[in-house]
């Protein structure tokens, strides 16, 4: 199936209409995935986390406290969500910025876990924002991701029903584990199905 050209353009568009009521549409039905992530994350106890795609923030007061959080996106109206929320838990560890995923202002290896809920199958060049993503991971770092991945038999009978949806957030619902993760050069050492049905999996994978 042909995949529709997303640019980073389109991704801004998409996000500042939706920023205003993100939480409500995608925040409980997206949240079990973030929870499998946060307790993977939770159990590594890294001192540093980068979350690329941070959006509105969700799931910026659950990151270990001890730890230095930045998270990156490239839509200002998610960011200006996220930096309430930050102001408001008083989490004066974690810090956003606006800028792409896809290219990034930090060194080889800065960050010992790099976070990718929700973001892989939004961004225009995914294969670019996984090589940013390990650039960034620590030799014994981990990068961790939840996504919604096609290729299931209960996908293949959601898609027709899901493919709109999918669309209006900008999310490629024709989405291969084979081809973005399987095929990459990520060491995947653990995948746990989330969300319903199982549509989404958290990925645990090694530079
Ligand atoms: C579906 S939302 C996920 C937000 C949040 N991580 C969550 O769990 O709810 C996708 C976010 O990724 C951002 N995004 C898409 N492509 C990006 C890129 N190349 N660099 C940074 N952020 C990007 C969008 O602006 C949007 O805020």
């Amino acid at each position: 199936m042909s995949e529709q050209k997303v640019t980073l353009a389109d991704v801004k568009t998409s996000y500042k209409r939706w920023a205003g009521v993100y939480d409500r549409v995608f925040g409980a039905v997206l949240q079990d995935g973030r929870n499998k992530l946060l307790r993977k994350v939770a159990k590594l106890q890294p001192k540093s986390i980068i979350e690329i795609g941070v959006g509105t923030g969700l799931l910026l007061p659950h990151y270990p406290p001890t730890a230095r959080v930045v998270g990156v996106d490239v839509s200002e109206d998610m960011l200006t969500i996220a930096r309430e929320r930050i102001a408001k838990h008083n989490l004066t560890n974690t810090r956003v910025e606006l800028s792409d995923g896809e290219s990034l202002p930090f060194k080889d290896g800065e960050f010992e876990c790099v976070v990718l809920p929700y973001v892989i199958s939004v961004t225009p060049n995914p294969k670019a924002l996984l090589h940013e993503a390990m650039r960034l991971c620590s030799a014994d770092g981990h990068v961790i991701i939840a996504n919604h991945f096609s290729g299931s038999k209960t996908w293949a009978l959601l898609e027709k029903v899901a493919e709109p949806i999918a669309a209006k957030i900008g999310f490629h619902s024709n989405f291969s584990y084979d081809e973005h993760i399987g095929q990459s050069p990520l060491k995947v050492v653990e995948v746990e199905p989330a969300n319903l049905l199982g549509l989404s999996k958290v990925v645990v994978g090694k530079p």
